[in-house]
């Protein structure tokens, strides 16, 4: 068996190496759906929701509004103190997931402000607390998302005390807060942090096809890939990764990915109502993209609200 075959093992869960990452206002739940024709069995991490909202109720309801077939799922936490994680924990458990996620690598200026996200990594005695309540409230797969660091570098110690608060996994994106998500991610220091822990650790950054997965896996020894904005508008992504991996042809072809732009519309229709139209514009760029008319197509979807008008525009521009 080859190692693109072989699934890790994150507490008492295994899941293949590639893994659907958090784009936050992109991976939901509309979107998370589309993935699970394609990929039955791969881990996808929810959006960020923080500890305060959903142990408080404010954004709980919408936050876990999904459905049973997402599974399996990590649902991800920001948070900035002890207070509200059981609780906040317990009703997403309640909603049924796989896992439980937190991170502290988001650079976001309303996130760090409140001293949350990637803040946490220059916290380390506030951050031990927060670990230590998820870890005791959270009997199922417990991860952390973690950057290089908040303004230096720290990830390798931050890294070793994860593993010694009882983390199951660690998922690294190589940059610091100060880079967000710019410049080429830090393969090297992954690599270090990697062989500081024996728990598994899951490379974010990067990885947009097999031969970017090979290349990171060759410099960082990664044990599964986090893919995040290479998912956005392809939720063939992760199984064309693997067919990739399995030395397989694998092709989308323009009916697809018609099928799965009005798909997608009407899954975010169904889900946010009549303004799920206007969220749609965010991910059209990616489904029409590479095509000769793509700017007109855009230009002319972006100016109505009917959802009729972009279902003709579309099938028209496909020619399907
Ligand atoms: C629009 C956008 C939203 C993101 N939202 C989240 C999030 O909610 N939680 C998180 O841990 N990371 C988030 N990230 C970071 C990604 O998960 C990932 O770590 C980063 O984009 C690098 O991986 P990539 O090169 O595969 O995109 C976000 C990134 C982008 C571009």
């Amino acid at each position: 068996m080859s190692f693109w075959d072989e699934k890790i093992t994150i507490g008492n869960r295994s899941f293949g190496r590639f893994i659907g990452g958090p784009l936050d206002g992109i991976t939901d739940s509309p979107f998370r759906q589309l993935v699970r024709d394609f990929s039955k069995d791969e881990l996808l991490y929810t959006e960020m929701r923080h500890v305060r909202c959903v142990a408080h109720d404010k954004g709980a309801q919408k936050a876990l509004r999904f459905e049973q077939f997402e599974r399996p799922l990590n649902f991800q936490f920001a948070a900035n103190a002890v207070e509200g994680v059981q609780e906040a924990c317990e009703r997403v458990l309640a909603a049924g997931v796989d896992a439980i996620d937190l991170n502290i690598g988001c650079p976001a200026r309303n996130v760090i402000g409140s001293g949350s996200g990637s803040a946490l990594m220059a916290d380390l005695a506030r951050l031990e607390g927060i670990v230590k309540a998820f870890r005791a409230a959270v009997p199922l797969p417990f991860t952390v998302k973690i950057r290089a660091g908040f303004k230096e570098k720290n990830a390798i110690e931050v890294a070793r005390m994860l593993e010694d608060c009882g983390a199951d996994a660690i998922a690294i994106h190589p940059r610091l807060q100060t880079q967000r998500f710019e410049g080429r991610p830090d393969y090297a220091y992954a690599a270090e942090v990697k062989r500081a822990v024996s728990i598994p650790v899951i490379l974010s950054g990067g990885v947009v096809n097999f031969k970017t997965a090979q290349m990171v896996y060759e410099q960082t020894g990664a044990d599964a890939f986090l893919i995040g904005r290479g998912i956005w508008g392809k939720p063939w992504k992760l199984q064309e990764l693997q067919a990739h991996a399995r030395g397989e042809q694998y092709i989308i072809d323009n009916e697809m990915v018609l099928r799965y732009a009005l798909k997608h519309l009407d899954n975010l229709i169904s889900y946010y109502g009549p303004h799920g139209v206007f969220i749609f514009r965010k991910h059209l760029p990616f489904y029409v993209r590479g095509h000769k008319e793509a700017t007109s197509v855009r230009r002319q979807l972006l100016a109505t609200s009917q959802v009729d008008e972009v279902k003709e525009t579309l099938l028209t521009f496909f020619g399907v």
